[in-house]
């Protein structure tokens, strides 16, 4: 359960080693949450993460496996973890490939890829996680989407089809969730400094994890049900979303 002033005590990872959601698990311990699951393909990488997170304040830190695309080891994953850890607050699903788009223009498997990783596999595992926290009575789902989801770019529109479809399959999980105590919070980043974007340029607006991590917590505490960040880029995309396709498709994107 949420603490008295409103805090998060326990999170589950779904990603545990993105920099996004490390920024954002530093954010929560920072503000009274104790319980920290990291749950990614390789939980052993994950012990500086954990230790941080105890320095910082956190009594229970976990590693655990999790493949996105192992659908099939899902419903047992998610069972497992409500089981053994118990009232879990916020479940942060913040796995993603960004993936090669060259390459996933010539090779439908590389493009299959991104798309069962960032949405086969994140609705695969977000079916059993709301089923566990609408049992339980209580909990917030938080969903790593992307601004590259609210319109395909030529540049990008592989993984940007993999976060529309995210986006909306969450759009209306999270109207179906209203009643319920369970909440959902789609996160709209835009270009962020991380281990994704490493050796990219970066984009206009351009904003690190940390930046995220407390849009993350403003929209939570706010009950927003869907956070940009940077905030203006909601300006940004209401005109981009809106510009002929004629001309969209000439814009250096
Ligand atoms: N960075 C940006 O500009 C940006 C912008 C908008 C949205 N986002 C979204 O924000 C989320 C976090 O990204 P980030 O910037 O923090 O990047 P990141 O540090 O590269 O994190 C991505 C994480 O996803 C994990 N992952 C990839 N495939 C997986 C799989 N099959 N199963 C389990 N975990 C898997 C990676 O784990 P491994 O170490 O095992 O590869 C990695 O820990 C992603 O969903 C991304 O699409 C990022």
């Amino acid at each position: 359960m949420n603490d008295a002033l409103g805090s998060v005590q326990s999170v589950l990872i779904l990603g545990g080693g993105s920099d996004i959601a490390l920024a954002t698990a530093r954010a929560m311990v920072a503000r009274r949450c104790r319980t920290v699951i990291l749950a990614g393909r390789d939980p052993e990488s994950f012990s500086g993460a954990a230790k941080d997170l105890h320095v910082a304040g956190a009594t229970r830190v976990e590693s655990v496996a999790f493949d996105a695309l192992d659908s099939a080891s899902h419903p047992e994953f998610v069972r497992r973890m409500f089981e053994q850890y118990g009232d879990i607050d916020l479940v942060l699903v913040a796995f993603g490939v960004l993936g090669d788009q060259d390459l996933a223009e010539v090779d439908g498997d590389v493009a299959r890829r991104i798309i069962e990783t960032n949405f086969v596999g994140a609705v695969s595992v977000l079916v059993p996680v709301t089923n566990e926290l609408k049992r339980q009575g209580h909990g917030t789902i938080v969903v790593l989407s992307s601004v590259a989801g609210e319109r395909a770019r030529k540049s990008n529109f592989v993984y940007g089809s993999s976060k529309a479809g995210l986006d909306a399959f969450c759009q209306g999980l999270g109207d179906s969730l209203v009643g319920t105590g369970v909440r959902l919070l789609i996160v709209r980043p835009g270009f962020v400094h991380s281990k994704m974007t490493e050796g990219m340029d970066a984009a206009p607006l351009a904003t690190d994890p940390e930046h995220v991590a407390e849009a993350i917590l403003t929209g939570l505490a706010r009950g927003s049900e869907i956070v940009w960040a940077p905030g203006p880029l909601r300006y940004v995309m209401s005109i981009l979303r809106h510009v002929p396709r004629v001309v969209f498709r000439r814009l250096p994107l």
